[in-house]
């Protein structure tokens, strides 16, 4: 009789532990709020990048005007603080200052594919936009294209098509209150466009007749200008997609995401 009392509360204590325990998991997840209907992945599925893929492409709504508690900025329109492009050879040498810059219909990315090691934090995006990016900032010019020169201030407006990126994502792990979370360390981005328009306002001080026809030689070599922005654009834009991710998966343990 003896042993099956004390069989008896060993039991109920494991099994108040185990309340404890549930109640604690349950509270941590409470916690941190996912957006509804957030989709999560198990890593176990042999579609699970089909699922990643799903559970992004559904986010975008959810995130377009930001999401503040999980410290989500907006997207559409993505803002960047500046940009600085220096080219020193070539056909066409400038120093091109953006300033507070908006990116339109960054909101129409579609998600064509994923790849992904979850267990190694190593993921790949391929995406497209379905309307064009445009880039809406105050510019600073300085430089010269070819024999002429070039230089003003005002309003800009680069607008890029049919754009297709290519994103690589590189994590690491970090405990952080118990769980385990991932830290980005690369997000790498490189895009590819069909055309760059572009539209520098006020330049040559407001000359009219100077500004148009420079802003027709700069349409005419959109691709050289491209390739002369790209590496700057795509570096700056990597960043802040990263900080991005970054806030979400500080907030959002891994193990949340993926089970
Ligand atoms: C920027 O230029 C594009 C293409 O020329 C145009 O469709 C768009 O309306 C312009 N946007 C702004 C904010 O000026």
């Amino acid at each position: 009789m003896a042993l099956i009392g004390d069989v008896t509360t060993l039991l109920c204590l494991m099994f108040i532990i185990q309340m404890i325990k549930s109640t604690n998991q349950a509270r941590s997840t409470q916690l941190i709020q996912l957006p509804d209907g957030f989709i999560t992945c198990k890593r176990s599925d042999p579609l699970v990048n089909k699922c990643i893929q799903k559970a992004l492409q559904s986010g975008v709504p959810r995130v377009l005007k930001g999401y503040p508690n999980l410290d989500v900025v907006p997207i559409d329109p993505l803002y960047i603080t500046e940009m600085d492009i220096e080219q020193t050879k070539g056909p066409f040498v400038f120093k091109l200052s953006l300033k507070d810059m908006n990116i339109f219909n960054f909101g129409s990315v579609k998600i064509l594919s994923i790849k992904s090691d979850i267990d190694k934090y190593l993921f790949n995006l391929n995406v497209e936009f379905s309307q064009p990016l445009i880039l809406d900032s105050n510019y600073k010019i300085n430089g010269k294209a070819i024999i002429l020169p070039i230089n003003g201030e005002g309003k800009s407006n680069l607008t890029l098509e049919d754009v297709k990126a290519s994103i690589d994502v590189k994590g690491r792990p970090v405990a952080k209150n118990g769980q385990n979370h991932m830290d980005l360390e690369i997000l790498d981005i490189k895009f590819t466009s069909n055309r760059l328009y572009i539209n520098f306002e006020n330049l040559f001080n407001g000359d009219k007749y100077m500004g148009n026809n420079m802003n027709k030689y700069l349409n005419k070599n959109w691709k050289m200008i491209l390739n002369q922005v790209q590496p700057s654009f795509e570096v700056t834009l990597g960043n802040k997609l990263q900080s991005i991710a970054q806030a979400f998966f500080t907030k959002v343990p891994y193990n949340t995401l993926f089970k």
